[in-house]
């Protein structure tokens, strides 16, 4: 079945890498059929249907999954939404939502909801509800090309604004914006009951949202203060089952191997370096992580543009796989990077 995703528009890249490593930590079988700015349309086995709602709900990057049950051109629209056999979807009440992306036609959008919503009433007698139907069908007009397909889900992102580095019980800038910390969790691969390890966990954004998706939790940082706010605002999310202590990343005392990493060291500028230039500071907690990391665990770390990480890596197994790069403002370039060891 090919379902479609309408993924945030605030990156290029990231809402792709995010999909794909999420699917790939649950092994699903998948391909891309089309990626675009606020469309990403992708082939899953049927098997999947029932799963998906759990799958994509800790997306960061993405608003809405929907199936797709039509897929055909703006022209032939209204003519093949009248064949579907709608009664097979809406056995309660429905709306339909029309969603336009690049779409040059002069189809109106409320119109066409009306149009298909009447289609589905007379195929199948229900009831429209516009506040909060059973069923969404969702229509998407993109290029010359329209999906129309019922929803799967809706990701919620209210724990992003509730748990906001600023509400939490202990803060302290240079926090991570849960949304991202999100995203670059997932991007580890990780799975739920597997662990994963921040060894620079200031405030504990990073672990906060490793957490809430079901990972286990370890994390350090070379302050106390950070240790004791980590806890904290762990527990404040809810979040009872971790491991955090104080260490200098350098020489983490772990004796168990971690399944994932994810962190973003200080950048030198306002978070404290320990008194150590970045660059020598990355690479000794590198060294130390190599050990401590499953032998195909990933690591995404967060490193400013200006530091260059193939300096870092020289001497280690580890490879950058993958890159994405977020501008934070005139001088400051986030660079997200997963790497693995060879
Ligand atoms: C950029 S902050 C991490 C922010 C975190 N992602 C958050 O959302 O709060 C970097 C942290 O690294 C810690 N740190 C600095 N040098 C360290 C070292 N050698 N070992 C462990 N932690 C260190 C600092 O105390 C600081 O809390």
């Amino acid at each position: 079945m090919e379902i479609a995703m309408i993924p945030s528009l605030e990156h290029p890249t990231l809402p792709r890498a995010e999909v794909e490593a999420v699917f790939h930590a649950e092994k699903y079988k998948y391909s891309f059929k089309k990626v675009k700015k606020g469309l990403i349309v992708i082939e899953v086995p049927n098997r999947l249907f029932q799963e998906l709602p759990n799958t994509v709900r800790r997306l960061s990057f993405t608003h809405e999954v929907f199936r797709v049950l039509l897929h055909t051109s703006s022209e032939k629209l209204l003519e093949k939404a009248a064949e579907y056999p709608w009664e097979d979807v809406v056995q309660r009440d429905y709306a339909v939502r029309v969603r336009k992306i690049d779409n040059k036609s002069d189809l109106n959008s409320l119109d066409l909801e009306k149009k298909l919503g009447g289609i589905i009433k007379r195929r199948t007698g229900a009831r429209v509800n516009l506040k909060n139907p059973h069923v969404l069908i969702r229509t998407v007009l993109n290029d010359d090309q329209v999906l129309v397909g019922d929803r799967v889900s809706k990701i919620s992102k209210k724990h992003f604004f509730e748990f906001k580095p600023h509400k939490r019980p202990f803060f302290y800038p240079g926090s991570m914006h849960p949304k991202l910390a999100r995203c670059m969790v997932n991007l580890t691969h990780v799975k739920r009951g597997e662990s994963l390890l921040d060894p620079f966990c200031g405030t504990g954004g990073i672990l906060i949202e490793a957490g809430i998706i079901g990972a286990q939790v370890i994390g350090s940082d070379l302050d106390y203060k950070m240790v004791k706010g980590t806890k904290e605002n762990l527990l404040h999310c809810g979040i009872t089952d971790f491991k955090i202590f104080r260490s200098d990343a350098r020489s983490l005392p772990l004796t168990e191997p971690v399944d994932a990493v994810a962190t973003d060291p200080p950048y030198g500028i306002s978070a404290s370096t320990g008194g150590e230039k970045s660059l020598d500071l990355y690479k000794q907690s590198i060294v130390s992580l190599a050990k401590i990391i499953k032998e195909d665990g990933r690591l995404c770390m967060a490193t400013p543009h200006y530091l260059d990480i193939h300096e870092v890596l020289k001497g280690t197994n580890f490879e950058v796989i993958e890159q994405h790069h977020i501008r934070m403002h005139k001088s400051l370039t986030r660079v997200i990077s997963i790497l693995k060891q060879v």
